[in-house]
């Protein structure tokens, strides 16, 4: 792309917004998502769902996007989508996001944010789109063709984060691009028709991406993950049943032992020290004991999460109740945005 801004010079915005979101909270809108195909797992909770707490109660305006229009971009199939949704919030609520500093809501519930995706479409080239890498990879990881949607998804990112004039936007590097775009797309309607949008930056994770337990990528797929959902013997389970190695001595090296590191990452994270201090406690008692004190670790650390999840999953009326009071707020502000946009462009009869 022209204009498009390399890694580092989004590191150093992202710090700079870093450093002055505790001094202006309010000069900022945070808008974030997560596409509803599973439940939340250690991975999210501390690559985001702690982050966005944060914003949220540093004062920022914090909205969070339930994707499910996104679900379909590389699947044929809607699902368990009611359940996904619904788990979502309950995962977003157990978490500690507040739904009456939160926005929390939908992509299929806001007709006129999804309209945006008109005048958007006009602004993107056929070649800009083709070139997005994660778009490429994503293709390729999921096997499915290449539909108008998968390839069009990352403008209908920037009506998600556009439609309520979102100008942080916590995400992985992976969702660069995608970023990237928006602001694109943003400064080319502000030129042709005159200033509606604001400028958008990435807000990356200053937390190391957590490792699943056999030092993958942590994903539900890859069975390496731990769901805020489990149950502490689910949890066991899936920590017992994860690969290690035939070294008895306990070491943390990521690259030539994954399995083992994993779990010294998980637990370090979850228990606040570091994996080579947690190594040298664990010496050779062998992976029985890694994986014991894994356990433990991530148990104690879930432990309220979980209670207020279980609470929250007794009372599915409030969970809808917070999921619609969000899609209307949210249709209030899509509104109002659709209407400054044909504004501008001179729609109005
Ligand atoms: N694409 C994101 C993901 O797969 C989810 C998402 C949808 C999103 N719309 C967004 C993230 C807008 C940030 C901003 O995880």
């Amino acid at each position: 792309m022209p204009n498009e801004r390399s890694y580092e010079t989004a590191c150093k915005r992202s710090d700079e917004i870093r450093a002055d979101l505790p001094l202006h909270p309010e000069s900022y809108t945070m808008l974030t998502g997560d596409r509803p195909t599973g439940r939340l797992h250690l991975g999210h909770y501390f690559g985001t769902l702690k982050g966005r707490v944060e914003l949220q109660d540093l004062g920022v305006k914090t909205n969070v996007l339930i994707a499910d229009y996104q679900v379909i971009t590389d699947r044929d199939t809607t699902e368990h989508i009611q359940d996904n949704v619904y788990n979502l919030v309950i995962d977003y609520l157990a978490c500690g996001i507040d739904p009456a500093k939160t926005m929390i809501y939908a992509h299929s519930a806001v007709p006129a944010a999804n309209q945006l995706m008109l005048p958007f479409l006009s602004l993107v080239s056929e070649a800009e789109l083709q070139r997005n890498p994660t778009v490429k990879a994503e293709m390729e990881a999921s096997g499915h063709e290449l539909t108008g949607l998968l390839l069009t998804y990352p403008v209908h990112q920037a009506c998600d984060i556009l439609f309520c004039k979102g100008n942080v936007v916590p995400v992985g590097r992976d969702q660069l691009p995608h970023i990237e775009l928006t602001r694109l797309i943003a400064r080319k309607f502000n030129n042709r028709y005159g200033k509606v949008f604001p400028e958008v930056d990435a807000l990356l994770s200053d937390t190391p991406l957590l490792p699943g337990l056999d030092g993958r990528k942590m994903s539900k797929s890859y069975g390496n993950a731990i769901s805020l959902s489990m149950t502490p013997e689910e949890t066991a389970k899936r920590i017992k049943k994860s690969q290690t190695d035939g070294e008895r001595m306990i070491t943390f090296d990521p690259e030539g032992r994954p399995g083992v590191s994993g779990l010294l990452s998980t637990a370090a994270i979850c228990s606040g020290r570091s994996e080579a201090e947690i190594a040298e406690e664990i010496g050779m008692g062998g992976s029985g004991a890694l994986k014991a004190f894994v356990t433990e670790a991530v148990n104690t650390y879930l432990e309220p999460i979980r209670a207020r999840r279980q609470e929250i999953e007794q009372d599915m009326d409030y969970v809808k109740d917070v999921l619609n009071e969000g899609n209307r707020r949210a249709n209030e502000i899509a509104e109002a945005t659709l209407c400054e946009v044909r504004e501008a462009m001179g729609m109005v009869y």
